[in-house]
């Protein structure tokens, strides 16, 4: 079983802001790394928070060099190369990475491109896969929007996975959920024909949205024959934000779609 690495947090220097944090991971994620020269525009993320433990410091110091990427925008990736031509699955806001690292060992033959802005996280994937010994998980640090813009060719993903992407419940802030009709015109681009789209939501307001864009995609198909949720598939482990809202009476629905 794959779990969160669990140690104390390190202490931020007194007066630290979050910039000040590159200073503690110099080899490590950048802050902003698409910086000034990318639109301002609303974000489907909150600023990245959260303590950074010993053990993800110590993850992200020694690995993020030789796994980690930032999503800086500028160029277009050779994932053939970064995989060692393995078919190439994104996933989109991993959190922790527990669910990531254990379909990655699950499956060895695909390669997981996994992207965040959270860096504990961050750190925490870089630790499982040290620790699970696997080769075939990437962890990209910014923004999923730049990285598909920008750095993904089109066609060139196998799949695209969101698992219990950030539901903003208030109205005025609905804008910000991630599954919009102009995102998934994007992300279906990059995706081969045949590729799978599998999304999750705990958030009935937002599986809803989610059934209702990804059906009026002229580029997508539901994989379920009767056009509805698809039953958990068992190759997708219970992730941290699904357990928890299971404990607050949720239902959860998964969603499988095909690229034409
Ligand atoms: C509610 S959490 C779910 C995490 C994990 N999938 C789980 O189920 O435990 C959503 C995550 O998506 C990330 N996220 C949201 N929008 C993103 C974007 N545009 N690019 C990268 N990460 C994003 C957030 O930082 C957050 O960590």
């Amino acid at each position: 079983m794959v779990s969160e690495q669990n140690d104390s947090p390190v202490p931020e220097p007194h007066g630290a802001t979050r910039a000040d944090r590159r200073l503690q991971f110099p080899e490590g994620p950048a802050v902003d790394p698409a910086g000034s020269h990318h639109e301002r525009r609303i974000r489907s993320f909150r600023p990245r928070r959260g303590r950074v433990t010993s053990g993800q410091g110590d993850a992200l110091r020694r690995l993020w060099p030789k796994w980690g990427l930032d999503i800086d925008g500028r160029s277009v990736l050779d994932l053939d190369e970064m995989f060692g031509g393995r078919p190439v699955v994104l996933e989109i806001g991993f959190g922790m990475g527990e669910a990531t690292a254990q379909m990655a060992a699950a499956d060895p033959d695909t390669g997981i491109l996994a992207v965040d802005v959270h860096t504990p996280g961050q750190g925490n994937l870089l630790a499982l896969a040290e620790r699970e010994g696997l080769d075939n998980v990437r962890v990209a640090n910014g923004d999923a929007i730049i990285l598909l813009r920008e750095m993904i060719a089109p066609g060139g993903l196998d799949g695209l996975r969101i698992f219990f992407p950030d539901p903003w419940h208030k109205k005025r802030h609905h804008k910000r959920r991630l599954v919009q009709p102009e995102f998934v015109e994007l992300a279906a681009s990059r995706l081969r024909p045949g590729a799978l789209v599998h999304c999750a939501t705990d958030w009935e307001p937002y599986a809803e949205q989610m059934l209702e864009v990804l059906t009026a995609s002229p580029d997508l198909e539901n994989t379920r024959p009767d056009g509805g949720y698809t039953p958990r598939p068992d190759f997708r482990p219970l992730t941290k934000f699904e357990t928890a809202g299971l404990g607050k009476g949720h239902t959860v629905h998964d969603l499988v779609f095909r690229r034409r």
